[in-house]
């Protein structure tokens, strides 16, 4: 931010969406000398070469854990957009809010007007504070409860508890 280097996104130019940025030109910016831009191959490198760390031996149940692998790719559906082991798309992962049963407050302050699909490997170090952009489920019973109302999965207690120790172990 503030650096000095090129930075370009046309969306920004929108002076309804971003007064500020328009007014200043922030979707435009010609910084010299260009500090950013060569270095950005091997930050994105760097990035996708972190290893998501592994949850801690006798931190989930793995019997359970297993057959929540099933309910997640299978009747559950969660595979459709957490596809592993990326455990998001491959490809454009953004998603309207109401494909996801919520509001779109903060979507609506991004360019995009999406979310996006949560990557889930690694996700037993984030358990607190909640899930979701805002963390709005506090637990992830309420995650699944979410997706099971919203969805019409009909998952029995015993596949959300299954889904729940599968989510851990990821
Ligand atoms: C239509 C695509 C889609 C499907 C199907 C889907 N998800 Fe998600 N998931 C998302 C998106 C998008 C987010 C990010 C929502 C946000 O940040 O507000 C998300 C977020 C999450 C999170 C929160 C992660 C975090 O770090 O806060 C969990 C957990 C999760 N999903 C689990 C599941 C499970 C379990 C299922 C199956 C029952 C499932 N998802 C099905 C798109 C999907």
């Amino acid at each position: 931010m503030h650096g000095s280097g090129t930075f370009f996104d046309a969306r920004l130019n929108d002076k309804t969406q971003y007064a500020v940025a328009a007014k200043t030109g922030a979707g435009n910016a010609r910084g010299t000398p260009d500090r950013i831009t060569p270095t950005l191959a091997a930050l994105h490198f760097y990035q996708l070469a972190i290893p998501s760390p592994k949850p801690p031996e006798g931190s989930f149940d793995k019997a359970a854990a297993a057959r929540g692998k099933e309910t997640f790719s299978g009747k559950a559906k969660c595979a459709t957009c957490h596809v592993p082991p990326l455990f998001t798309e491959p490809g454009n992962n953004l998603h309207a809010p109401s494909e996801i049963g919520v509001d779109a407050f903060q979507a609506d302050r991004s360019p995009t007007h999406m979310y996006r699909t949560a990557p889930l490997a690694g996700l037993w170090t984030h358990q607190k504070g909640g899930f979701y952009h805002d963390g709005r489920f506090a637990s992830l019973r309420d995650v699944v409860a979410h997706y099971d109302g919203f969805l019409k999965l009909g998952l029995t207690e015993q596949e959300k508890g299954n889904l729940i120790e599968y989510l851990k172990s990821l």
